[in-house]
């Protein structure tokens, strides 16, 4: 059965919505959205039977933390779905019962990883063709964290002697404070200094590698530049945070400060779309076989930096901003 047909929506007129159900490029949107969505339900289900026998704490909570992301972008992609009007697919794909066949825990792990990228390579595939502005922005939310989920499994079944030296040197990660105040101090110290260290360091290492290896085959041509744009719209945008928005929530928020609020969401949405396409042209972050010193830690800095922007965006979008949307009493 193919559930991925697309249904009128009620809210159409007959005319308009008896067009929509025939417009091809809609349908193919639909069939995407489904695959993925089926895709999403399997991995959710192999990650929470595969939790229920892993008695590892770091490792019970990096299958826990994917779990849970599955699940939230099943939400997503059934949102989406039902906002073009068409009813979102119930079937789980196939991949399910391929790791579930599995029996060896690391294997089945490494197989849902290289599910996770099947998914990365259709979302890059499927992004550029959305024209909704949310569902977009929800699609380049859901490619970055698989990104991020990716690179946590990768980094356990990476031997420690190939690590390729970092620009920073790795410090614990401190807590995360629940308190306003204390979680504003936390972003400007752990995230808004980083970011201004990180990129000027990138666009150096971005302008080297491009002009000595023009010639090579996985040159991150025009990276240097997007950097350059990424640079100076974060900076732009810290000030916004530092100079309006961060003072008025430290000093416990009022009823006006949902717009800037909102103009700061959107603007995370668009350093979303830039990390997207910064991670396609850096194949992921990726260097090649044959890359210098300065390339692997080019790609390195890439990877630290991408980390650390998403859990940035995650951490305002999820944990500070809400309490000052909905105050409570
Ligand atoms: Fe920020
Ligand atoms: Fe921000």
């Amino acid at each position: 059965m193919n559930s991925t047909s697309p249904q009128p929506s009620a809210s159409l007129p007959a005319t308009d919505a008896a067009s929509a159900a025939t417009d091809p490029a809609r349908t193919a949107l639909l069939d995407a959205l489904n695959e993925l969505l089926e895709a999403e339900r399997a991995g959710a289900r192999v990650a929470m039977e595969t939790g229920r026998s892993i008695s590892e704490p770091a490792l019970a909570a990096l299958v826990d933390d994917i779990h849970k992301d599955e699940v939230r972008w099943c939400s997503m992609l059934m949102r989406t779905i039902k906002s073009l009007g068409a009813t979102p697919s119930s079937a789980t794909g196939a991949f399910h019962g391929k790791a579930m066949a599995i029996t060896d825990l690391d294997e089945r792990l490494k197989f849902l990883n290289r599910g996770q990228a099947w998914v990365t390579r259709k979302l890059q595939a499927l992004i550029p063709q959305v024209k909704d502005a949310q569902a977009r922005a929800d699609l380049t939310d859901m490619l970055q964290a698989h990104h991020q989920n990716i690179s946590r499994v990768e980094a356990r079944y990476t031997a420690p002697a190939t690590v390729e030296p970092t620009m920073a040197p790795q410090t614990e990660e401190p807590p995360v404070p629940s308190e306003s105040v204390a979680l504003i101090e936390h972003i400007l110290t752990r995230f808004h200094e980083v970011h201004r260290r990180q990129l000027p360091e990138l666009i150096q290492l971005a302008t080297k590698v491009e002009a000595v290896h023009v010639d090579h085959a996985a040159a991150p041509r025009g990276l240097t530049d997007l950097l350059k744009s990424m640079h100076g719209e974060l900076l732009e945008h810290m000030e916004k945070e530092e100079a309006i928005l961060f003072p008025m929530l430290a000093r416990g928020g009022n009823p006006f400060v949902v717009h800037p609020i909102g103009v700061m969401r959107a603007e995370h949405a668009d350093h979303a779309q830039r990390l997207a396409q910064l991670l396609a042209l850096t194949r992921n972050a990726m260097a090649p076989e044959d890359a210098c010193t300065t390339w692997r830690r080019l790609s390195a800095g890439v990877r630290e930096f991408a980390d650390d922007l998403q859990q940035h965006i995650q951490l305002e979008n999820d944990v500070l901003f809400p309490p000052f949307e909905s105050p409570r009493g």
